[in-house]
């Protein structure tokens, strides 16, 4: 899968070996510069542990790694089988789960004294019933002898659930979840693989599952189906997780399962099958993965670390992308050239941030190539007849690359033939596994809910995308190419200077915190930077706040304006420079409070507002690389001051795999 250039999945010259299991087995790695980032994304995380040690520390740490994918309740099974062994007692599962945070679960840990060497836990973030205790998984089938933990959705699982019902089945939860380890339970006859295999096999949705039994006590299953799920290998025991940074800790060689796999892991063998019982030989890839990326390291959040690291981030972006003779490496992609060449439209679609990094690439495909863009957001261009064909050319924008809607929006485009480019973070993600090519972004993990460095990496990688594009059909002037690329290069050292100036940001928020609402205002390229900027500050703060074309004020938003509004204005320069400053008149006639952004340097500004956040000299293309960053800065602030969580704002979860 590529884009401008490299193929990603790299086989060392010499690859290592493993001994797993009796077999001799060949472990790929991926090299930090075709990775840097490798996990996958749903909504809920799951965590199993079977091995020598203590499994409740273990899972509890993984549970905490994965808490920015759902956090309303959680839980823990533990199979005792160890423990029963030196006691002689009865087989048993124990289950602990509780409403709210890892936290929370950790401090019932220390009142109870469960232990045990194999063990599945469980964060959630609520589809089917209520965030509560008696919702939370591990979810167990009514005798009790099987526990799950399941991620995604069963579409059928009312129709299922009614047929357990007539076997006198008695359901304790509202979930969706509720049905497998009873599906389970009702084909187990002594194989409790056959009996996933079966149950599977009535289930409609989407699922990642980490299955425990009294009947078969050292191992756990795990099986899995549009959502993620991987296997850590390691010498003191083996792992499942949703994603890498749970199990990084303890080992750097991962199988990704495919779906419809089925694992049967014990702590000294991981063995992979499909559904109809053929062998599978897992490919182990050895993940050259920083864990400090995973970590928060001197900051006091995800989300300040990640803010702070959207430089380093363009920097590492133009070496993967950018050779020394300033050319795009596009060697590293599987490229169709003739067909880029005569592409007839071009659609971008995204959600959410990546929606509005879509809206800006908008701007710069259509102003350096002259091909006709359109943005979508995936959810509506999904459900629409979309007017394209095999000469189309689908941007896919996503983090995570598992985003419900923009992987339907993809299937729907690839049923007319057109060609799909992804621009995507996660290596071997959905997305990137349906994509013609892929142009990864490097950003690293990013953990916070709410989207910064990513962001920063679409902008950049859709900007040496336009530029590579743009040269490929001849649009460019002689040396265009070479200076955008400087001034690209430029950014860095740009976006480090406003971080610096982030104690004045901490000042305005200070005296805007308790503002009932804002608006956020932007013209041409910098109109998605104020959609983007209102984002930030709702989802993080949860303070209605409206990001509009400055030139739309007048066609409706100016009614809102009084006192008790501040209004964000994101001041481009020449041509419409003029413009803006018109704006802020009208506002600041109206008695609305403004903050403004613009570029250092500018005495006149300083007549109409106290409230200033200054940005280096950029040309106006490139400036959303620039003036987004105070207003990430601004939403953090506002949201801490406030007392909120910034990584983990209420009912969010990083990445939206339902619809
Ligand atoms: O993983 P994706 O980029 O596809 O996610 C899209 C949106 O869900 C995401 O950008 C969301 O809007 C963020 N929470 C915004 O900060």
């Amino acid at each position: 899968m590529s884009f401008l250039g490299v193929s990603v999945r790299v086989r060392l010259p010499a690859p290592k070996t493993l001994f797993y299991s009796k077999r001799k087995m060949h472990i790929p790695t991926i090299p930090m510069q075709a990775l840097e980032y490798d996990k996958e994304i749903i909504m809920c995380g799951i965590m199993g542990y079977v091995g020598e040690k203590e499994a409740i520390p273990i899972v509890l740490e993984g549970l905490k790694k994965l808490e920015y994918r759902g956090y309303d309740s959680a839980g823990i099974a533990i199979n005792n089988l160890s423990s029963r062994a030196k006691k002689k007692s009865k087989p048993k599962i124990s289950i602990l789960k509780c409403q709210g945070r890892i936290s929370n679960l950790e401090s019932f840990f220390h009142k109870k004294h469960m232990c045990g060497h194999i063990g599945i836990g469980h964060t959630r973030w609520a589809t089917h019933g209520e965030p509560s205790r008696k919702n939370a998984h591990p979810h167990q089938d009514c005798n009790g002898r099987i526990a799950v933990v399941h991620n995604g959705i069963i579409e059928n699982y009312e129709a299922l659930k009614k047929e357990l019902e007539k076997d006198n089945c008695v359901f304790r939860s509202q979930t969706d979840s509720e049905v497998i380890p009873n599906l389970i339970s009702k084909f187990y006859k002594g194989d409790l693989k056959k009996a996933v295999q079966k149950a599977v096999k009535k289930l409609k949705g989407s699922y990642a599952l980490g299955i425990i039994s009294i009947d078969e006590p050292e191992k756990i299953l795990a099986i899995k189906n549009d959502s993620s799920l991987i296997i850590g290998i390691s010498r003191n025991g083996n792992f499942i997780a949703s994603d890498v940074p749970a199990i990084l800790e303890y080992t750097k060689k991962i199988i990704y399962l495919q779906n419809k796999q089925i694992a049967v892991i014990k702590k000294d063998s991981v063995d992979i099958s499909d559904l109809d019982n053929k062998q599978i030989l897992p490919k182990i890839e050895a993940i050259s993965y920083n864990i400090d990326t995973a970590k928060k390291g001197k900051f006091e959040d995800f989300m300040l670390k990640e803010i702070c690291e959207q430089p380093s981030v363009l920097s590492k972006i133009i070496s993967q992308w950018v050779d020394s003779d300033n050319r795009i490496k596009s060697k590293k992609l599987n490229l169709k050239v003739d067909f880029l060449r005569n592409v007839e439209n071009l659609i971008i679609v995204a959600c959410g941030t990546a929606f509005h990094a879509g809206l800006v690439g908008k701007y710069v495909l259509e102003y350096l190539t002259r091909i006709p863009v359109w943005v979508d957001l995936a959810s509506e261009f999904r459900y629409r007849k979309p007017i394209i064909n095999k000469n189309s050319l689908i941007v896919a924008i996503s983090q995570s690359g598992e985003t419900a809607d923009t992987l339907a929006a993809v299937r729907k485009a690839k049923e007319s033939k057109a060609h799909i480019i992804s621009i995507c973070n996660v290596y071997g993600s959905a997305l990137t596994r349906e994509s013609d090519s892929t142009f990864y972004t490097y950003a690293g993990p990013e953990i916070s809910v709410a989207s910064t460095k990513a962001y920063t990496a679409q902008l950049m990688t859709l900007y040496l995308f336009a530029l590579y594009l743009a040269k490929l059909r001849g649009n460019l002037e002689k040396n265009f190419f070479k200076k955008a690329i400087s001034s690209l290069k430029k950014v860095v050292a740009q976006q480090e200077r406003i971080i610096t100036t982030s104690k004045n940001i901490k000042r305005i928020a200070k005296r805007h915190l308790h503002f009932g609402a804002f608006l956020y205002l932007g013209r041409g390229i910098n109109f998605p930077t104020a959609l983007e900027g209102a984002l930030k500050l709702k989802e993080l703060s949860y303070i209605p706040a409206e990001g509009y074309a400055a030139g739309e004020m007048k066609h409706g938003p100016i009614a809102l304006i009084d006192e008790y509004r501040a209004v964000v204005c994101i001041v481009d320069d020449l041509p419409i420079y003029y413009k803006m400053l018109s704006n802020i008149q009208e506002i600041i006639a109206r008695k609305g409070k403004v903050i403004v952004i613009a570029s250092e340097g500018n005495k006149q500004l300083e007549n109409f507002t106290k409230e200033l956040i200054f940005i280096p000299k950029i040309d106006s293309l490139f400036s959303p690389l620039l003036n987004v960053i105070p207003l990430q800065f601004l939403a953090y602030y506002i949201a801490k001051l406030k007392g909120y969580d910034v990584d983990r704002p209420r009912n969010l979860a990083k990445s939206v795999t339902v619809e």
